[in-house]
């Protein structure tokens, strides 16, 4: 099984901490150059300099830019390609605060939809055309189970999910034939600082952090939350040669929790 990934440069959105900082050791395991995005300069700096390297070619970069600022993150992301073109992409931020999808702000969609969808499509289509040259396209989004079983007061996050899965969906097929794909992950509770912040919502509302965690586990067959490299590993494989016909599938790692068929 073919799954190096050495002389690729691989893109990171999300990468400072959680999900997306074991995504960036995993890829820089398997010999690419990564670039990290978030916000946090001095954390990516600190990451970077962390990263795994030593084959041919391989240099890791960081950008500091905050994706909801679009035209930011444009230009930054024009930069990024323009010293190295990018062959593996993964979308990934923060996700969006918890709440009732009725009492939800029209701002809040707004937000939530400019910081994953409409920040997808501009750093997806600076990669494109690098990806278009090498013939050679992973770009992995990292979404949520909940684009096959919406979750209980997260009316937001599950609205905008639905979207990048609907955008998602349509790029693969047209890019399949470039060699190129496009696919969907689906976390379960995974042990970040994101499933922290869920946690202490429901923990300031009265209950225990013993009872609140017991409660999301009693849903998951494994009977235990997910470590983020267990994430990463899919992202990974998804990333390499070897998963070159695996194309606009939404893959859920989430210890079985998810009961739908499809
Ligand atoms: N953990 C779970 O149990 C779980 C389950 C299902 C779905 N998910 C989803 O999977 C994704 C990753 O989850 P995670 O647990 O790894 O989250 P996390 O630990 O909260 O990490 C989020 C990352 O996104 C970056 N980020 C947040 N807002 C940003 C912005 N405006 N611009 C640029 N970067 C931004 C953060 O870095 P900076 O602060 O440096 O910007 C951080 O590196 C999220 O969308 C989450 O909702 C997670």
């Amino acid at each position: 099984m073919d799954l190096r990934l050495t002389g690729r440069h691989a893109l990171v959105c999300g990468a400072s901490q959680g999900i997306g900082r074991a995504t960036a050791f995993e890829l820089a395991e398997l010999g690419a150059s990564v670039t990290l995005l978030s916000r946090s300069a001095e954390a990516l700096k600190a990451l970077a300099a962390e990263l795994p390297g030593g084959q041919p070619g391989q240099n890791h970069r960081y950008v500091a830019v905050d994706m909801l600022d679009t035209d930011a993150l444009a230009r930054a992301v024009a930069e990024v390609v323009g010293d190295h073109a990018v062959h593996i992409l993964v979308n990934n931020s923060g996700g969006p605060p918890g709440g009732p999808v009725w009492s939800a702000e029209p701002e809040a969609f707004l937000a939530a939809y400019r910081q994953h969808v409409i920040a997808a499509q501009v750093v997806t289509q600076a990669c494109l055309p690098g990806m278009r040259q090498a013939h050679y396209g992973r770009i992995v989004n990292v979404i949520s189970t909940s684009v096959k079983e919406p979750i209980h007061n997260l009316g937001v996050s599950n609205t905008v999910r639905a979207a990048t899965a609907g955008w998602a969906k349509t790029l693969s097929a047209e890019v399949a034939a470039e060699g190129i794909t496009v696919n969907n992950i689906l976390p379960g509770y995974t042990r970040t600082s994101r499933l922290e912040s869920l946690v202490d919502a429901s923990v300031k509302a009265g209950r225990s952090r013993d009872e609140v965690e017991r409660g999301l586990l009693a849903s998951v067959p494994a009977g235990r939350f997910g470590d983020p490299a267990e994430v990463a590993a899919l992202i990974a494989f998804l990333a390499s040669p070897a998963a070159g016909y695996i194309n606009g599938t939404s893959i859920a790692v989430d210890g079985g929790r998810t009961r739908s068929l499809n």
